[in-house]
């Protein structure tokens, strides 16, 4: 098949990108390399992919629609998009990166959809979106409309924006609702490579809510694999649905569902610190604050959805997730 990844210099469209070649797609990658962070990272991990035939890659943002438009053509099989202005904390002080590649940028691609239509787009969304909601395990079918970020409230419009392109031109869409994401290349803004930073050069780390904090991690391997499985099991039509599953978040109107990716174990936040200081083999000094603001206390995803569209549930461990992060980490910056 032939693949549009959006976002492919970034961590997860990188992985997937990588993947899909594996699997001997053909892969057409697209990035705008914000500086968001370290674009030399952005590089090198589109460095490793434009080595591999089959994958040709593009540095456009998805805000110019005349270049989004070269780029896409006639169309592709499938599209996974994941370029978007990511960060939770990010969008307090910067929130307008957020209406322009999340709402601006999302919409220019589903108008590309519109006329040439995929026979599956797979978007990524946030488990961000559950803000406020107190009741675990977050499932799909559960209502999330008190968002606590503009970024969790950017991530909503966009399953939002997808359901109604979705219903309007008939376009298979996923809405894959992620859940704290780690692994090698992984994200520098993110807890996992700011503490080994940290742990390495001997510096505090902030721990939030004075570690009263839980997430559910789940390890890169294990979203690409659920992402691939997905590919072909795109949202049916209407006309052609067979017997509903009990779990299913499809909508009544529209070839269009929600699917939580996540490891339905959420990880006390001491617990994930002490597997940074097995893998790094140095001792973390602790600073602890308040939460931050925009912040949520747990995060716990229901994945029966998943389980019951493709037969799979992340399973690999947080310390040996953690072990090949920090492995990749020393070598990447040479620690
Ligand atoms: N990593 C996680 O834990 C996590 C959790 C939930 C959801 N997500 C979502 O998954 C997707 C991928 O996340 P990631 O962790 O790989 O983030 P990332 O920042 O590493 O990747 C996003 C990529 O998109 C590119 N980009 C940003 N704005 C763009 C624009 N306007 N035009 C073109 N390219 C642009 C960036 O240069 C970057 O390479 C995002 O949509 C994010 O919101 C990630």
């Amino acid at each position: 098949m032939r693949i549009l990844v959006t976002g492919s210099a970034g961590f997860i469209g990188f992985h997937m990108a990588r993947r899909l070649l594996d699997e001997g797609h053909e892969v057409v990658g697209l990035d705008g390399f914000t500086p968001y962070y370290d674009r030399n990272l952005k590089l090198c991990r589109h460095g490793i992919l434009l080595q591999r035939p089959g994958f040709s890659g593009h540095e456009a943002m998805l805000e110019d629609c005349a270049a989004l438009q070269r780029i896409y053509g006639a169309g592709f099989h499938a599209v996974y998009h994941f370029a978007a202005q990511a960060g939770v904390r990010y969008s307090l002080d910067n929130p307008r990166a957020y209406l322009d590649a999340n709402l601006t940028g999302t919409f220019n691609l589903l108008e590309l959809m519109r006329h040439a239509p995929p026979a599956h787009a797979l978007m990524a969304s946030t488990s961000s979106v559950y803000g406020a909601n107190a009741k675990v395990p977050f499932c799909e079918r559960d209502r999330a409309d008190h968002p606590l970020t503009l970024y969790a409230a950017s991530k909503k419009a966009n399953e939002e924006m997808a359901h109604a392109y979705s219903h309007l031109f008939k376009i298979p869409i996923t809405m894959l609702r992620l859940f704290t994401v780690y692994g090698p290349w992984g994200r520098p803004d993110m807890a996992l490579f700011k503490f080994a930073a940290a742990l390495f050069g001997g510096r505090p780390i902030d721990i939030y809510n004075h570690g009263k904090m839980s997430r559910d991690f789940t390890y890169i391997d294990d979203l690409v694999e659920a992402m691939l499985r997905l590919l072909n099991r795109g949202p049916p039509l209407a006309e052609v649905r067979g017997p509903p599953l009990a779990e299913d978040s499809l909508s009544p109107v529209a070839p269009w569902r929600v699917v939580n990716i996540g490891a339905e174990t959420p990880v006390a936040l001491m617990d994930f610190v002490a597997a940074i200081e097995v893998a790094t083999g140095a001792r973390a000094k602790c600073n602890f604050v308040d939460m931050q603001q925009g912040d949520v206390p747990v995060t716990f995803a229901d994945t029966s959805l998943l389980s019951a569209l493709t037969g799979f549930t992340p399973k690999t461990q947080l310390k040996e997730g953690v072990k090949a992060f920090i492995a990749w980490y020393r070598d990447y910056c040479g620690t």
